[in-house]
């Protein structure tokens, strides 16, 4: 598969790492400190046109492919990974599934507002007793005729107080298990729907990560996503893009480790030469360099298959597990190669350690990853 970029796409990972710098850098330990939303970045993100970047032109989005968004999740996590989650939940989990399963009329309501970042959204799906078991809806939505009724709760919903509109799965008929699920679009200032306080995690800090309540919330029938009972297939589906846009944000976090720790080994002398020079650090600094290598193939290679649209699932999900144990794994190492100074705030790397963490559970965790993986390998 030929993976060699274009001018285009070096020019848009440049305009990203640019604004990375510019933009996300300064103040993102005190945010991190706080956990305070990047009010400035996301309004920046939205002028750069990074916000629905993956939405086709016809509806007001920047018709990007996959590659690019890749490149620019990548570039941002180098930096802040909190501002890369709300990119990725908004572009991944909410514009790719209107724009490839909504309705026309969904697309011109909801789409062209969340193309151009007027509006910003949120994907619920996990609950308080369904995280990786996602059949196992709660949330129940009851047919009334012309509306359906909401009633339920969700965890862990990035963008969850700060979206204008939330994707939400729910059961609609027990009775039929996955295939009695549908998904919704729901909008935030409906009659009903309350969030829940700010999550005080232990990292990504400053995104917006909260649960949301819906209490006999009336959702019209035309909201409905897809055919009745599409809603599982509707999630697998958006989660397998979701999963290239975490493995891009892991990639990040590890590569912005990788850059911190070699300039680092260049500045800090120990017997007398740079640290890089001797081989307990130089081959710590080329391991790194191969796994994130790798997990950067594989990466591109499941974004190439979505842009050729071709079966992408399982590349998504190895790129996902990949990435995300060589992120936790090498922060790790790039604080052992700081020593005391990657422990404190000002050096970067051990809020990028803390970061890497949650690439591990969320849009599934490294086991659902390799139950994906593994029952691909058995189909076969
Ligand atoms: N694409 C299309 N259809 C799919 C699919 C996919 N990727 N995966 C499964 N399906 C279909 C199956 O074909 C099957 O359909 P049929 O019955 O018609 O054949 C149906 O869905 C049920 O599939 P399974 O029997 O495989 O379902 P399962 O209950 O065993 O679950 C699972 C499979 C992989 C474990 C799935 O539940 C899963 O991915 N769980 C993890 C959920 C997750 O990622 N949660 C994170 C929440 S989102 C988040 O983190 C958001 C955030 O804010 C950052």
């Amino acid at each position: 598969m030929d993976l060699t970029l274009t001018e285009e796409h070096n020019n848009i990972k440049e305009a990203a790492r640019e604004f990375a710098q510019r933009v996300l850098k300064p103040g993102v330990i005190e945010r991190d400190t706080k956990g305070e939303y990047p009010v400035e970045g996301v309004r920046q993100m939205k002028e750069m046109g990074f916000i629905g970047m993956t939405v086709s032109e016809k509806y007001g989005g920047g018709g990007m492919d996959m590659i690019s968004y890749v490149l620019v999740m990548e570039e941002i996590s180098k930096i802040d990974s909190s501002s890369s989650v709300i990119l990725s939940a908004h572009n991944s989990l909410v514009c790719w599934g209107i724009e490839a399963f909504g309705s026309e009329d969904q697309k011109q309501r909801y789409l062209t507002k969340l193309a151009t970042g007027d509006y910003m959204g949120a994907f619920c799906l996990s609950e308080p007793e369904a995280g990786s078991d996602a059949t196992s809806q709660k949330t129940m939505a009851t047919d009334q005729g012309d509306h359906y009724l909401l009633n339920g709760t969700k965890n862990w919903i990035t963008n969850g107080s700060t979206a204008d509109i939330y994707v939400v799965i729910a059961q609609t008929d027990i009775e039929k298990g996955h295939r009695g699920i549908n998904a919704f679009i729901v909008e935030a200032d409906s009659q009903g729907v309350s969030t829940g306080p700010k999550e005080d995690k232990l990292g990504i800090r400053s995104s917006d990560t909260c649960s949301v309540m819906f209490q006999d919330v009336k959702v019209p029938k035309e909201n409905r996503i897809g055919p009745d009972g599409f809603g599982f297939k509707y999630a697998m589906k958006t989660l397998d893009g979701g999963r290239i846009g975490i493995a891009s944000q892991a990639l990040g976090i590890a590569a912005g480790a990788y850059e911190l720790a070699l300039a680092y080994s260049h500045e800090r002398k120990s017997f007398g030469k740079p640290i890089n020079q001797h081989q307990a650090v130089a081959f710590k600094l080329a391991d790194m360099m191969v796994d994130i290598e790798c997990a950067r193939l594989l990466t591109l290679t499941a974004a190439k298959q979505k842009d050729l649209s071709l079966p992408y699932s399982l590349m998504a999900a190895m790129a996902k597990l990949k990435t995300s144990e060589v992120a936790m794994k090498h922060t790790v190492e790039a604080v052992q190669i700081h020593g005391g100074y990657g422990f404190v705030k000002e050096y970067h790397v051990e809020r990028l350690m803390r970061d890497a963490k949650i690439t591990q559970i969320y849009e599934g965790t490294s086991e659902i990853q390799k139950l994906v993986i593994a029952r691909s390998i058995m189909k076969k």
